[in-house]
Order: C-alpha cells, then structure tokens, then sequence
C-alpha cells in the first residue's frame, strides 16, 4: 500500500469534560498544519460529550471551523454504572466518575489495533496521550514508527510538586514554594490516587511531555520540571493555552485583545446570559461556575445565594450539578434555590443551568471576576481574558492551583484561608460577599489584584499571537513530530 500521510498523531483523552475538550482544541490545531491526519479516540460516550460540548469548534461531520478534518472514534466499552453525584460526601472528589474512568481500560485493545493499522500506512505515527492514559497506549512500543508523548492538562505547579514530592524530594526548592502548600490529603479518594499511580511506570517510554501551560504564566515551574531526575530525559513543550481568544464584546472591541487565527469560534449569539451581559457596564459583573466535577450542599448554595445577594454586585451563575460518568444517561439534580430568590434578584443576576459559554462569559468587558473552583481550564480560561479570581477549592489539583493564583501571580483572592483545614465546612455568606466587594470594588488590594490579572491576560495573548513564545513552542513540536 502506498503511504498515504506522512505524519498521522493519534490523541487519546481521558474521559473527563476538562481533558476531552483540552485534547480536542488540541486535536483542532494541529490538524491546521498541513499534511498531518488526526485521530480522536475514545469511548462511545466520551467522543460525544467532547464533540456535543464543543461549541463552534467543530461542525457536524467534524472538521473544525477552518475545514480540517478530525477523525473521531468511538469505542464500544462494556456498560459501566453512572451513579449521580454524592453533594454531601465529605471528599469532593468525584469518586462516582470511578467506573467511567476505569471502563478507558477497555480501550487498550482498540487502541492497539488501531495504531497497527495506521503503522502500516503513515511514515510515522504520533500518539499523544493524556497522562492517564498511559495504561491504554503502552502497546505502541512494539511497533517501530511510533512514538508517544504525554500530554498534561493540569499546571506545571502541581506536576512539578507530584513529581518531586513522589520521587522523595531529590533536590533542595525555594522554601517559599512550600510555604502553605496544601497537602494532597482530601484531594482524591485512594481509588484514583492507585489509578493515577498505575499510570506512571507506562509513561516511562514516552519520548516528550506536553504541558498545557505557558511559560509566561509558570516559566519558574516549568524550569524546575527541566531538572533531573524529574525530567526523565524528556523533550518538554509547554504549549498552552491556546484557547480561541478572538473573543470580544458585542458592543465594544478593545485593541489589546490579540486574536489566533486558526480558531474562528463562532458566539453562541442568541445565549441569554451573553445578551444580558451586553447590556451591563464594563467590569461590574461577577461570574461563577464550579465546573464539571463539583456537587454542592444545598446549604453550601443557599449561603452562597445570601452572600451574592448581599455584595449588591451583579452576577452570573453557572448552576450545574457534577456530570455523571455518562452524561447522556438519566436525570441531572435539579439545583433549588431559596423560595423566591430568582424572582427577588432579577435585576441584578441571572442563573444559568444550561451549558454556559464560560469562555465568552469570561472574554466579556462586563465580567470584572470569576468565583472558580480553579480547575486549570478554568484558571486558564481567566487569566488568559485578564479577568480576576476568587479561588474556591474543592478537590484534586485545584487546592494547590488556588495557591498558585493566589500566592504566586497574586491575581487571585483565596476564599479559604486554610484549604486543608477548613475544607469540610460550609463557607458563610459574609465571607463570600467579603471576597466579592474586595475584588470587585475600589480599595488597594483588590485594585493590585486587578492590575496584575489585566497585565498577565496581555502577556498571555501575546504569547500566543504569531511570533509569541507559546506560538514558536508550538510550531517546534509540529517540526519535531514531522522531522
Ligand atoms: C540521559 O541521557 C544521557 C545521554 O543520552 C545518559 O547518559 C543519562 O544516563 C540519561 N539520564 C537519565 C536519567 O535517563
Ligand atoms: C489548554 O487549556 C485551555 C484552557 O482550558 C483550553 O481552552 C485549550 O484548549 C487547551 N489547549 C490545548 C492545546 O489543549
Ligand atoms: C478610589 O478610592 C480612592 C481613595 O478613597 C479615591 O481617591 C479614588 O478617587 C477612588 N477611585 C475611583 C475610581 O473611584
């Protein structure tokens, strides 16, 4: 048979909302260079959660925006059971995703197959692997055109910590990191901490780390995880954020915002809350949003209502509950507010239930902060539109995320001021409406904060632009892969 393409890169997510959209962004880029197929590959399910949530990435038969074509596919795996969330678990970890991430075991064999095949008709095959997804690529090794690189879609902060903390601190850091640094106690249930465990010994013959992160955001971090023994060797990219940036205010367009190219999101025109957002003044509006992975306490949500309520600041809130591991399958808890809350804060708020457009939310000139979970997507998201957090934990990599928006770019406040010891209590509406008015309102702190997050979002999308450092990180990848 002839060889077909030269280069085909096979993107293999693990099957969690965060990661299957970072991957799939991923998959969209580099299917913009010239010559290089890209497969998507996951379970049924999780190929279309990414696809659906997609937004106006993709059309319908799946090329991207710029008409470059993903290949998607979607394995059968046995059923798993989709529990719904547990809202008053004393670990916020997500431990009813278990049996969804773990039926991605089932993808080896596919998997396996699928690279053979590719093998045999590509010069040379690609495969980028989230990095819990080792376990499923490993057979990649047996074939000789392939090679594999890992894929990181948290921050370079919490690897470089896990890393060296797992490898017994083998060599000396600035005291100053580890000052406050919140334990991983309380982050993750032992289950996934064995899973994320198994995956590591898989990794060792991967020949590359990508990170989605930028080096203007966390260059110290990703010069410490060039240091050996943690660099393993490795070629290191960090490639982030690349997310579409072309994303500006219908009513008024602010030069500073730099633009990327081969992204040409379409706004979701006709979303209530953007349309809404249109009509408030700039900055004055505060968003919030748990994510994916977070069930809140009904009494959590009444304090938060009381707390909004209070500040007088207007708002957006994301209303959702967890996913499940299927999203497709049965009822999602219908979240209820205090009895006539909605109707009493109509004029200054809106709750939104559906899928909120979070990164149009946030490239809003009437968003002034963002009450997040800081999740990396989400920290991302924000500090790349300049936009303020307030740092609100609850599990895995966000309680040292929040240290690092907080303590470190100091663009952030931190609603707790003891993550690990005050994890398990409800937050109380003052000190919720006391963050709210330090970040949005006129006094030396919050004006600090503000000042620093507008400047790093300019950082960012230059970074990004042609000829920026994420940019030219980028395009040595793509020139090392096609070598
Ligand atoms: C890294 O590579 C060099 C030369 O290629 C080799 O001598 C060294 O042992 C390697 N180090 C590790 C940690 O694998
Ligand atoms: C990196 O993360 C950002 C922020 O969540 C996301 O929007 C973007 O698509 C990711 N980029 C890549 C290349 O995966
Ligand atoms: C902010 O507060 C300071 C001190 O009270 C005052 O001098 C300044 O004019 C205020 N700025 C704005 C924009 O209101």
């Amino acid at each position: 048979m002839a060889t077909k393409y030269e280069v085909v890169v096979v993107i293999v997510p693990f099957p969690a909302q965060g990661h299957l959209n970072q991957l799939l962004h991923f998959s969209s880029l580099i299917s913009s260079y010239k010559n290089i197929q890209v497969h998507y590959v996951s379970t049924k399910i999780h190929t279309k959660q990414a696809k659906i949530r997609a937004h106006g990435l993709l059309s319908p038969s799946g090329s991207t925006s710029s008409n470059n074509i993903i290949h998607f596919h979607e394995f059968s795996t046995p059923l798993f059971p989709s529990p719904p969330p547990n809202p008053n678990s004393n670990i916020k970890f997500p431990s009813h995703l278990q049996p969804s991430f773990e039926s991605s075991y089932h993808l080896r064999g596919p998997v396996a197959s699928l690279l053979r095949s590719l093998s045999s008709i590509a010069r040379r095959v690609v495969v980028v692997h989230d990095s819990l997804m080792a376990y499923v690529v490993q057979d990649f090794t047996s074939l000789p055109n392939v090679e594999s690189y890992n894929f990181h879609s948290v921050s370079a902060f919490t690897i470089f910590l896990f890393l060296w903390e797992s490898m017994g601190k083998p060599f000396p850091i600035e005291a100053e990191i580890l000052d406050n640094l919140p334990s991983l106690e309380g982050c993750f249930t032992s289950e996934f901490m064995n899973f994320m465990a198994s995956q590591r010994k898989y990794s060792k013959s991967d020949s590359g780390n990508i990170y989605n992160t930028s080096r203007v955001i966390e260059g110290k971090f990703m010069n410490l995880l060039e240091k050996e023994p943690i660099k393993r060797n490795k070629t290191q990219w960090a490639i982030g954020p690349f997310n579409p940036m072309k994303i500006i205010s219908h009513t008024s367009i602010n030069n500073n915002y730099l633009s990327i190219d081969h992204h040409h999101h379409h706004r979701h025109h006709h979303h209530k809350c953007l349309l809404w957002l249109d009509k408030q003044s700039p900055k004055s509006t505060i968003f919030i949003s748990f994510g994916t992975t977070t069930s809140l306490k009904d009494e959590q949500i009444e304090e938060i209502c009381i707390g909004l309520e209070k500040s007088g600041i207007k708002f957006i809130w994301a209303l959702r509950d967890a996913d499940k591991g299927d999203i497709f399958s049965g009822e999602m808890r219908k979240i209820e507010l205090p009895k006539g809350y909605e109707e009493r804060i109509k004029n200054k708020g809106i709750i939104v239930r559906d899928w909120a457009p979070q990164l149009e939310i946030l490239g809003h000139l009437s968003i002034g902060a963002f009450i997040s979970h800081c999740g990396w997507n989400s920290c991302v998201e924000s500090l790349s539109m300049g936009v303020p957090i307030i740092a609100w934990p609850m599990h895995s990599d966000q309680p040292r995320n929040s240290i690092l928006i907080t303590k470190f770019l100091k663009v952030g406040i931190n609603i707790f001021n003891n993550w690990e010891r005050s994890r398990n209590e409800v937050v109380r509406s003052n000190i919720i409406e006391h963050v709210i008015m330090t970040i949005m309102l006129n006094n030396t702190e919050g004006n600090e904060i503000r000042r620093r997050a507008a400047e790093l979002g300019v950082a960012i999308r230059r970074s990004v632009a042609e000829g920026g450092v994420t940019r030219k990180e980028l395009d040595s990848f793509i020139a090392h892969i096609t070598r």
